[in-house]
């Protein structure tokens, strides 16, 4: 029978045996989630991106919007409120990686599909003073040049390896799809998807 105070007295053990509990608790909490289906199925109506919107979510992705601008609606009034239903994670299940995001200088963008016109966001993302006068979020003119995404299919297939579940069909229609688009044509298509198969309040 182990003794409690041979425990204490033993470093090496003790190490062993609180590494050992610890894991059994992150276990107990983290297994679970993997068998739920309201955390691994896609809420009513989420379809994987289109090519035009995750070629939109790589250029939100490498101009660094994320980091002023989370996509996750949490749980309180004062963001319900605000934004509409909180975050479920079944909106999240195409979303590899993730965009959540840790800071708001912008408002969350979650909710933002519909919330504007297209016409709104082409005008936003080429100077936001333009319409709203007392923004501090920077310009983005250079948007407003050719998509070149010549790696779009790969990235599709890359996705459908991890799930995503693209058909080939639309994998080869993929390319003709982006074709005389400007990347802010892809980023506003993307921004206009956002949240629009949210649970409704
Ligand atoms: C330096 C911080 C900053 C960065 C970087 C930034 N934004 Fe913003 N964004 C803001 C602020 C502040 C606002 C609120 C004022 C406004 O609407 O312009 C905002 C507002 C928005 C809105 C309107 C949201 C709403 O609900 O009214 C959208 C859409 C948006 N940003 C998209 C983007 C995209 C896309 C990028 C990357 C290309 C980006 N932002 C980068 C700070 C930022």
């Amino acid at each position: 029978m182990l003794k409690h105070e041979t425990i204490e007295k033993n470093i090496g053990l003790l190490i062993v045996l609180t590494i050992l509990v610890v894991s059994i608790g992150g276990l107990v909490q983290i297994v679970p989630l993997f068998f739920q289906t309201s955390m691994t199925q896609p809420v009513a109506g989420l379809t994987p991106y289109t090519p035009l919107q995750l070629a939109g979510r790589d250029i939100y992705i490498r101009e660094g919007c994320v980091g002023c601008h989370s996509q996750m609606v949490r749980p309180f009034r004062a963001e319900t409120e605000r934004y509409g239903h909180y975050s479920v994670a079944g909106e999240y299940v195409y979303d590899r990686p993730f965009l959540w995001g840790s800071k708001r200088t912008g408002p969350d963008l979650q909710r933002v599909g519909g919330r504007y016109s297209d016409a709104w966001h082409y005008a936003h993302l080429m100077n936001p003073r333009d319409v709203v006068p007392e923004s501090n979020m920077p310009a983005y003119p250079w948007l407003d040049r050719p998509l070149k995404d010549a790696h779009i299919q790969q990235k599709m297939r890359t996705l459908n390896w991890v799930g995503t579940g693209y058909t080939e069909q639309q994998i080869a229609d993929a390319p003709a799809e982006l074709e005389g688009k400007t990347e802010l044509d892809a980023l506003v298509a993307y921004l206009q998807v956002l949240g629009t198969h949210a649970p409704k309040n």
